[in-house]
């Protein structure tokens, strides 16, 4: 069988990123074009910024995974695009690109789900796939989802009712003015730190009304941080360390409970939070004690880039389920088919 590339494109947030990925998950190139630099200035991603760089740099991304992948426009099978969640200015600047694409090369595309490309990036530079029904955490610095997957069906079991993951540790790097984003500053620091040295909160835990709800929650920890910030003269990566500790805990917590409610075959792990040390550790250690094949991201793919994209759009590809060119962005839920 002849093999097949796919390119992909992700813009949903503040990272333009182009990949050109082969039918069997291999990444022959991915182009990322980072603004983490201009959004730092601002403690936060701009959104009105994001989309004029997504403007800039999405093109040139395109022509660099190209040349770098060595194949030329008339290798590619289809093009893939994030089309939702995501920031909507974002999101139409890689969307409109890519139907470009598609018109000019005349080339099929595929609207793709920004948390499923999480998922997917899991899949990259592996040889196989995990068995149905599997157990996927997406964390990153919009989501928190725990979503169980089997063939015909995604349900998501529970998300976040707060902040997101990264979010908090994002939250708590600015608090702490340790720099944009959070979540690496926090996971090196914490590894000099002692995690038992400071007495944080549990989250969601013994008599609190979700304790036994697939949910999470981590904005109630930030109080109890500021309070010892506020008190000043802190061990910093101690702090950091137990803070971390916690968020951990938790999401350890919730997946333990969806496990202990359904057999699953494997345990997928993705999205920017995926790339935590600790969290790596804790899925690991999961992953042995229930039996489970585990799928997570090489680090270099945890952030969001284009090739776990083209990766979410495999099984569409193979079942020809392409998207018709007038399909829309949503910053939340699945943009609506027009009749
Ligand atoms: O998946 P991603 O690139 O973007 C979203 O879809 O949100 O995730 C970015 C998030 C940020 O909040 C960042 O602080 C977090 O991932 N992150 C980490 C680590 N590396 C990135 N959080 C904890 N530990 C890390 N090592
Ligand atoms: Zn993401």
């Amino acid at each position: 069988m002849s093999e097949n590339y796919i390119l992909g494109i992700e813009s949903s947030c503040d990272d333009t990123s182009v990949a050109i990925v082969s039918s069997d998950f291999h990444v022959l190139s991915v182009k990322t074009v980072s603004q983490t630099s201009v959004h730092r200035l601002f403690g936060g991603v701009i959104p009105e910024i994001a989309s004029r760089n997504h403007l800039a740099w999405v093109i040139p991304a395109v022509n660099a995974a190209l040349s770098d992948s060595g194949k030329t426009k008339d290798d590619i099978s289809a093009i893939a695009v994030t089309n939702y969640p995501g920031l909507t200015g974002s999101l139409l600047i890689g969307v409109s690109a890519a139907k470009g694409l598609a018109l000019g090369w005349k080339k099929p595309i595929i609207a793709v789900n920004h948390l499923n490309a999480h998922i997917a990036s899991a899949f990259l530079e592996r040889e196989k796939r995990p068995e149905f029904p599997y157990l996927a955490l997406v964390v990153s610095g919009g989501h928190t989802s725990l979503i169980d997957i089997s063939e015909n069906e995604r349900t998501v079991l529970g998300e976040t009712m707060d902040d997101a993951a990264g979010e908090a540790f994002d939250k708590i790097a600015k608090m702490a003015d340790l720099g944009y984003p959070g979540g690496p500053i926090i996971d090196k620091m914490a590894a000099a730190g002692d995690a038992k040295k400071y007495n944080l909160p549990y989250l969601l835990k013994n008599n609190n009304k979700y304790a036994d709800d697939i949910v999470f929650s981590f904005s109630g920890i930030k109080s109890a941080v500021k309070r010892f910030l506020d008190e000043g003269n802190v061990d910093m990566p101690s702090l950091m360390a137990s803070f971390q500790n916690r968020i951990v805990e938790l999401i350890e917590r919730k997946v333990k409970l969806a496990l202990s409610r359904k057999k699953y075959t494997a345990f997928v792990v993705s999205g920017g939070v995926s790339a935590n040390s600790a969290v790596r550790k804790t899925a690991e250690n999961i992953a042995s004690k229930y039996g489970l094949s585990l799928y997570m991201p090489e680090l270099k793919y945890c952030q969001d880039n284009g090739a776990m994209v083209a990766a979410a759009a495999m099984p569409d590809f193979f079942k020809r389920n392409f998207s018709d060119l007038d399909f829309d962005v949503s910053p939340t839920v699945r943009p609506k088919i027009r009749p």
